[in-house]
């Protein structure tokens, strides 16, 4: 099982959040890739910080792409499909969203999330390395802790492949530890000096 958990790197999800929303305005149909998802942790916390950003109304315009190559991780027991995790691993959630966007499921100890963020997150198996675009209208790729596993030359394949698949102006997040490769330099602009969030040029 990957390692992950709800709230990791909060900061720049947010970020990214706030940086989003001004470019979703008025638009009835905005997509967002979560690659490398593991067990929907990540995919969740961001539908969250999202939703408390933007409100139910503009939520119904997002749908949130969330990829793995991991059957074990996208599957888990078919438990992270149907949104249902269990309460350790819910402890990292503020209580009041927890609140908001949880309730107990049918299992003990179990808590499921949301209809409202569920219908926004499509989870579906897939191999990075095998470069084939998912779609072409992405505003925002979420890459975290996913090009650590690849070598040079495929992390400029799968970086360059993002750039296909974002539109003009669309956002990536890769790890903090990542940087982008030089050759891909005129293809992004770095938004912030703290953080990997770049800007499809
Ligand atoms: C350390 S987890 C990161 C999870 C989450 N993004 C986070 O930051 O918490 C790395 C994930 O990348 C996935 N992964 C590794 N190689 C991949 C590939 N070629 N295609 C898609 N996913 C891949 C693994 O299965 C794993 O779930």
């Amino acid at each position: 099982m990957a390692f992950t958990f709800f709230f990791r790197d909060e900061q720049i999800l947010s970020l990214a959040v706030q940086k989003l929303v001004p470019l979703t305005m008025g638009r009835s149909n905005v997509q967002i890739l979560n690659a490398g998802c593991a067990m929907g942790m990540e995919t969740y916390t961001f539908a969250i910080l999202l939703a408390e950003s933007m409100g139910k109304f503009a939520l119904r315009n997002v749908k949130i792409h969330a990829i793995d190559i991991d059957n074990e991780n996208v599957d888990f027991g078919k438990t992270v499909t149907d949104g249902i995790y269990h309460k350790e691993h819910l402890q990292r959630i503020p209580a009041d969203l927890f609140q908001k966007y949880f309730s107990p499921a049918e299992k003990e100890d179990y808590f499921i999330v949301s209809p409202e963020l569920r219908n926004l997150v499509q989870f579906q198996k897939y191999d990075l390395l095998t470069l084939k675009p998912l779609r072409n209208d992405y505003s925002l790729v979420i890459c975290k802790n996913v090009l650590l596993h690849f070598n040079y030359q495929q992390r400029i394949e799968v970086i360059t492949m993002y750039h296909n698949m974002l539109l003009n102006g669309g956002l990536l997040i890769m790890e903090n530890t990542q940087s982008m490769p030089v050759e891909l330099g005129p293809k992004f602009k770095k938004l912030v000096d703290y953080a990997q969030l770049h800007e499809k040029i």
